[in-house]
């Protein structure tokens, strides 16, 4: 980062300066730590749409021109020569692992795959019935419970032994809550699989056979999880690290991360863009869709559309639309009829004035639902792959701010429109 610009403020009659960092790549910011000092203004930017909240070497955005870079590697690269395992040590470590390295860092996470026994207990306080995320919310805030070996944030042994704790259990946590869902027994990790081919073990085999995961689906899961392994500062990952601010241990901070990746606006989109198509059913059906979306007195937003930063195509949306046809060719589901909605809909959409000039295009949750759902995934399991995926991305940055020597507790201010101070009457005479 270097300064050689600064910006200034004019504020009742005061001028004041403040420094403006460049950056490697991407927009410059104006250091505004001391505006309230200053002027006792703070400013105003609610859903951050103009604020840096960190300075951050793990993953670049560029919305205008639909690139995204971790740690400088472009996805599309990244998901053409490289796995899932070599992405997590990319984002972790900052660097491509050799062979020799790859195989070392398997090696430790496929040994910290199993969950601890008395955990599965926890299963059984929910209902049946509850959404995966309820359950994953719960269990990795228990994980908590279980590591106190390893919970000092400050020293950098113990933040790698939760890292590579979060990366191996949460394939095994997210296929025990789907298990616990459908009332089958839980499938114990097979070391003998890679890290994808283990998740659709635990997830699709059963005590009474021998499963054998597809090669091809294999690849795919593993492509999904690369494409959603990290994002800048997006909802959870902000979540993630305002938790960690204050010191929380790295289970509690991913638990919140989880919860906040629920959301629908957020990596719950891919479940509600899959039951968005499935409520469509049928192409002649998008017209009516797409002119809700546009009308301004119905809340219905087309799901898997738009994006803070992408001003113009997802890169991941083009590799999952890739990942889609391999998958539907591989399962000789080239006719599926959700796919060629969503190829109707995406098509029409991005024909439409108002999605044009709004630019509004596909995002990673637009087809991800569709081929997730073609893998067998069932639809409240989407938002758990991307949780599962998106683990590595928070904890990577969890990291970068807790080894931050400037790092700060996250305090926001506010503009405050409340009641003026006044005097309580008591209840009697009032
Ligand atoms: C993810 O941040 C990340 O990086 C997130 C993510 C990641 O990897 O972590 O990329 C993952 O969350 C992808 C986004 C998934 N969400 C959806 O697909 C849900 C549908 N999309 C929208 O909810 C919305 O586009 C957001 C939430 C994604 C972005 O919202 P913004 O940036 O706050 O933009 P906005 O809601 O203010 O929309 C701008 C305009 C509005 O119209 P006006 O008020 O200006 O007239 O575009 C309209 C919106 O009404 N609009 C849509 C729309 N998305 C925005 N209109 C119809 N359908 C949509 N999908």
């Amino acid at each position: 980062m270097n300064t050689q610009k600064n910006a200034t403020l004019t504020l009742d009659g005061k001028t004041v300066e403040f420094p403006v960092h460049t950056g490697t790549i991407g927009p410059d910011v104006v250091d505004i730590r001391s505006l309230y000092g200053k002027t006792g203004a703070f400013t105003f930017d609610p859903g951050f749409m103009s604020t840096g909240s960190c300075m951050s070497a793990i993953t670049y955005i560029d919305g205008d021109k639909g690139e995204l870079l971790y740690r400088g590697y472009p996805i599309e690269q990244l998901a053409e020569h490289c796995d899932f395992m070599e992405v997590c040590q990319l984002l972790l470590r900052g660097e491509l692992p050799t062979a020799g390295e790859k195989s070392e860092f398997v090696e430790i996470i496929k040994n910290h795959t199993m969950v601890h026994e008395q955990l599965s207990r926890f299963y059984s306080g929910f209902r049946r019935d509850a959404h995966p995320m309820a359950v994953m919310v719960g269990v990795v805030g228990a994980l908590s419970a279980f590591y106190h070996d390893a919970m000092d944030i400050s020293d950098q042994h113990h933040r790698d032994i939760s890292a590579f704790r979060l990366i191996a259990k949460m394939p095994t946590i997210v296929a025990m809550a789907y298990k616990y869902g459908i009332g089958q027994p839980f499938m114990y990790p097979r070391n003998d699989l890679d890290y994808a081919g283990n998740f659709l073990h635990m997830m699709f085999a059963t005590p009474c056979e021998t499963y054998k995961p597809n090669p091809i689906l294999a690849r795919a899961l593993d492509r999904i999880l690369i494409l959603h392994a990290d994002h800048e500062q997006n909802a959870s990952t902000s979540t993630v690290r305002l938790a960690g601010s204050s010191g929380a241990n790295p289970f509690a901070c991913i638990s919140a991360g989880i919860a906040c990746l629920w959301g629908p606006a957020h990596g719950g989109a891919n479940e509600a863009c899959l039951k968005m198509l499935q409520e469509i059913g049928d192409v002649s059906r998008v017209g009516e869709y797409i002119n809700r979306a546009k009308d301004k007195n119905d809340t219905f937003k087309l799901m898997g559309f738009g994006h803070r930063v992408y001003k113009n195509f997802d890169p991941r949306a083009k590799l999952m639309r890739e990942t889609c046809r391999e998958v539907l060719n591989e399962l000789g589901l080239t006719d599926d009829p959700l796919f060629k909605l969503a190829l109707a809909l995406e098509k029409i959409a991005l024909e439409d004035d108002y999605f044009v000039e709004k630019k509004l295009y596909p995002n990673v949750d637009f087809y991800s639902g569709i081929v997730q759902h073609a893998l067998g995934i069932p639809t409240q399991m989407f938002t758990g792959i991307f949780a599962a995926a998106r683990t590595v991305g928070w904890i990577a940055q969890w990291n970068e701010m807790i080894s931050d020597p400037e790092q700060k507790i996250g305090r926001p201010r506010q503009l405050y429109v409340g009641a003026t101070r006044r005097d309580v009457i008591p209840v009697d005479k009032r």
